[in-house]
């Protein structure tokens, strides 16, 4: 039964069936104690990661995806079901990214809409957002005082070239900071996650 198979073997599943490493029941003690100085790694669930996408009613051709704190890259893996111009994983954790690397590398190209992946190691409270459309995903990515320097780049980048850009937030613990600042609306949702677009 799935659930028992997920207590036993944790979130492997989407390994098992794409052949990737994205679990976290593999990562290093090192990894792992470095995760807790910043925001551990997990990976997103697949079905609900597929809802938020399909909740999102625009044409996707149009908007560059970005994963805030992409880790193994899962999240990226998912995004290249969607036909995106462009798909980036931004990860401040070389570890993984260098997983995440090796997933795109493996992940069967018929099952991709995308093709365009790059994950990258940054800070993604620091990152230059690319000029295009962007709908960018944020799962647990960052604790508190990182997230409100995120939201302080993406209002700056916002400023300087207005453009559509809508958040995807899966457990959304920080919506509210989302919600006060006034370049984003709540655009649908549930309780597992928050929808926002152009304020
Ligand atoms: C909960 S995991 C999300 C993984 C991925 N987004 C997914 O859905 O499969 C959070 C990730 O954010 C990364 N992270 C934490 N702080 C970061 C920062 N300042 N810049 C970039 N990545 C960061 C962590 O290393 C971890 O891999």
């Amino acid at each position: 039964m799935p659930d028992r198979r997920r207590q036993r073997y944790g979130d492997v599943d989407y390994d098992w069936e794409y052949r990737v490493d994205t679990t976290s029941a593999t990562i290093r003690w090192r990894t792992r104690l470095r995760g807790l100085l910043h925001s551990p790694y997990q990976p997103v669930e697949p079905e609900l990661f597929r809802a938020m996408l399909n909740a999102l009613h625009i044409d996707f051709t149009r908007f560059t995806f970005i994963d805030i704190g992409s880790g193994k890259g899962r999240a990226l893996l998912l995004a290249s079901e969607y036909p995106f111009e462009r798909i980036l994983g931004v990860e401040l954790l070389p570890e993984l990214n260098q997983i995440a690397r090796e997933n795109i590398r493996k992940f069967p190209r018929h099952l991709q809409r995308c093709s365009n992946i790059e994950a990258r190691v940054e800070d993604a409270t620091k990152i230059s957002f690319p000029p295009q459309g962007l709908v960018i995903f944020l799962f647990h990515p960052l604790p508190e005082a990182d997230f409100v320097k995120f939201l302080a780049n993406l209002n700056g980048s916002l400023e300087t070239l207005p453009r559509p850009i809508y958040l995807l937030y899966a457990h959304p613990v920080f919506a509210g900071m989302v919600e006060s600042c006034r370049r984003f609306k709540r655009i649908g949702g549930s309780e597992q996650y928050a929808l926002f677009g152009p304020g």
